[in-house]
């Protein structure tokens, strides 16, 4: 068995969450040992952190941002991630460096090299082995993420329609740019079918070959 780092990405509302824990449940039964977890708030360090970045009243400056987000990945790669890997558990982790390329990088403007290198840094150059990027017109996500919550939106989810449309077309390109570690998933269907794709292409990655 060798340690796994999977990364589900996608807009609000894609379904990452209900999708991680179908899987998680299907590897646990495959005899893996699954290490569910997030950014941000994989931590308790990061849950403080997590509060910071997406309840703050006040204005954040879009470089700070970047950088609380920044803080939670180092913290959360070093004293979760990478101990995880090295026992040899599949790591199951909604969001990772892509959203940081997508919503600070392309979304707030300050440039996806210049985002994804902070990244890099703070993550100290680990890779997913797979990235699952659930791909979901912006409209029916929001509605997803109303109906489910009540119109209550959280500060990023609050931003404009326009916002999160260039959060999914980045998360496109990057899956263009790298088409061996993503797989881009069309989370307009049910969640069975969903699950299956996901099952299919993960399964080289946690089952022995021998
Ligand atoms: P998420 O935990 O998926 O929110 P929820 O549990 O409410 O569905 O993500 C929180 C928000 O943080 C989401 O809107 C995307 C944003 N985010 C960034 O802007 N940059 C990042 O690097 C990460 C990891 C998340």
């Amino acid at each position: 068995m060798t340690g796994r780092f999977i990364t589900l990405e996608g807009g609000d509302g894609a379904g990452k969450t209900t999708q991680a824990e179908l899987l998680s449940a299907w590897l646990g039964e495959l005899g893996r040992t699954v290490v569910r977890t997030r950014e941000p708030g994989g931590t308790d360090l990061g849950l403080r952190i997590r509060e910071i970045v997406l309840h703050e009243r006040g204005h954040i400056a879009p470089r700070a941002e970047a950088l609380l987000y920044a803080a939670d990945r180092a913290h959360h790669v070093e004293t979760v991630v990478r101990p995880a890997i090295a026992r040899d558990d599949v790591v199951l982790q909604d969001r990772y460096i892509d959203s940081s390329v997508a919503y600070q990088g392309v979304a707030r403007g300050l440039g996806a090299e210049q985002i994804r290198s902070v990244s890099d840094w703070a993550a100290d150059g680990l890779v997913p082995d797979l990235t699952i990027l659930l791909d979901l017109d912006v409209t029916v996500g929001r509605a997803r993420v109303a109906a489910a919550r009540g119109d209550t939106f959280d500060r990023l989810e609050s931003e404009a329609e326009t916002f999160h449309e260039s959060v999914r077309q980045a998360f496109l390109a990057m899956a263009a740019a790298e088409p061996e570690r993503f797989l881009v998933v069309d989370a307009s269907r049910s969640t069975a079918d969903v699950q299956r794709e996901i099952r299919a292409a993960v399964t080289p990655l946690v089952v022995d070959a021998a």
